[in-house]
């Protein structure tokens, strides 16, 4: 990659694994500073030694208002500025609507919705001087549904209705909003996915274990943000089909998932 990001300064969240750690870490290989936000303090240093100098360690959760306001305001008393905010943290799910508990749709909501709303608002005011980026990690899930996600198909398509309005709130003011709607990525994203009562699901789905590599995520994500596009979609060609099949044959697309053994 050229000189675009060399010297820029980003907040990632979700920075402690996966494709968030991705993100970070090919920042930080084009040059620019990166706070690095998730719950795991350890990880977080872990990522910071692989190129000293260049990341701010934050440890926080993205569900709780303070720590977002933190993190945005240590990335800004740090490097002086934000050049963007990627929302990346988020929790998947694993069960039928009909045996899930509320609380599990509070606690999806809480992680994958409710925290761009947070860092939005506390973001908002440096990334106006310096025009620049405001991305979330959704899902393809955020652009259609399948079964055994209702919490998390929810959580995403709201982050995705959040963003399309931002989107065209900001566009008189030079702001870049981006929306990345992965398909299957090789990360512990099943194992950690909630069932019906929040105990983690525990394994890798075998779709995911064939997925995209979390840096090809990444590169794909950065390379959208080089050139502010509208979405990226890092995904195989099986999810990019179910995109098309939502828009063009939705009925075709519910018939083809509940016959589907995909998780
Ligand atoms: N993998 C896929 O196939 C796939 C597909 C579509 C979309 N996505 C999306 O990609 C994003 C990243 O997921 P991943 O696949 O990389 O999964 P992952 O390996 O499970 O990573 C999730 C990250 O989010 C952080 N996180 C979770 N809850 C948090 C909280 N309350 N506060 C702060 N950080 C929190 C985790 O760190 P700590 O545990 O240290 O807090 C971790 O760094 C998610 O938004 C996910 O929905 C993934």
């Amino acid at each position: 990659m050229d000189d675009f990001f060399k010297g820029k300064a980003f907040l990632v969240t979700g920075a402690s694994a996966g494709i968030g750690r991705s993100i970070a870490k090919l920042l930080s290989e084009n040059g620019a500073f990166v706070a690095i936000m998730a719950r795991s303090k350890t990880r977080l240093e872990d990522l910071s030694r692989e190129k000293e100098g260049t990341f701010l360690v934050q440890p926080g959760d993205v569900t709780l208002k303070e720590d977002c306001e933190n993190a945005v305001r240590a990335a800004v008393d740090t490097f002086g500025k934000l050049d963007g905010l990627i929302q990346n943290a988020g929790v998947s799910m694993r069960a039928r609507a009909s045996e899930t508990k509320v609380q599990i749709y509070q606690d999806l909501m809480a992680v994958n919705f409710f925290s761009m709303v947070y860092l939005f608002e506390a973001a908002l005011p440096h990334i106006e001087k310096t025009r620049g980026h405001i991305a979330a990690v959704s899902s393809m899930m955020g652009k259609y549904s399948t079964q055994e996600r209702s919490g998390y198909n929810a959580s995403k398509h709201a982050l995705q209705g959040f963003m399309d309005s931002i989107r065209i709130e900001l566009m008189n003011k030079g702001i870049h909003v981006m929306v990345a709607s992965p398909g299957f990525v090789q990360t512990d994203n099943t194992i950690n996915a909630l069932t019906e009562d929040g105990t983690p699901y525990g394994r890798m789905d075998r779709m995911h274990a064939k997925g995209l590599t979390p840096d090809k995520t990444a590169q794909i994500i950065l390379h959208g943000l080089k050139h502010r596009k509208r979405d990226v979609f890092p995904a195989g060609p099986r999810e990019k089909f179910g995109l098309f099949l939502s828009k063009f044959a939705p009925g075709l697309l519910d018939r083809a998932l509940l016959r589907s053994k995909v998780k």
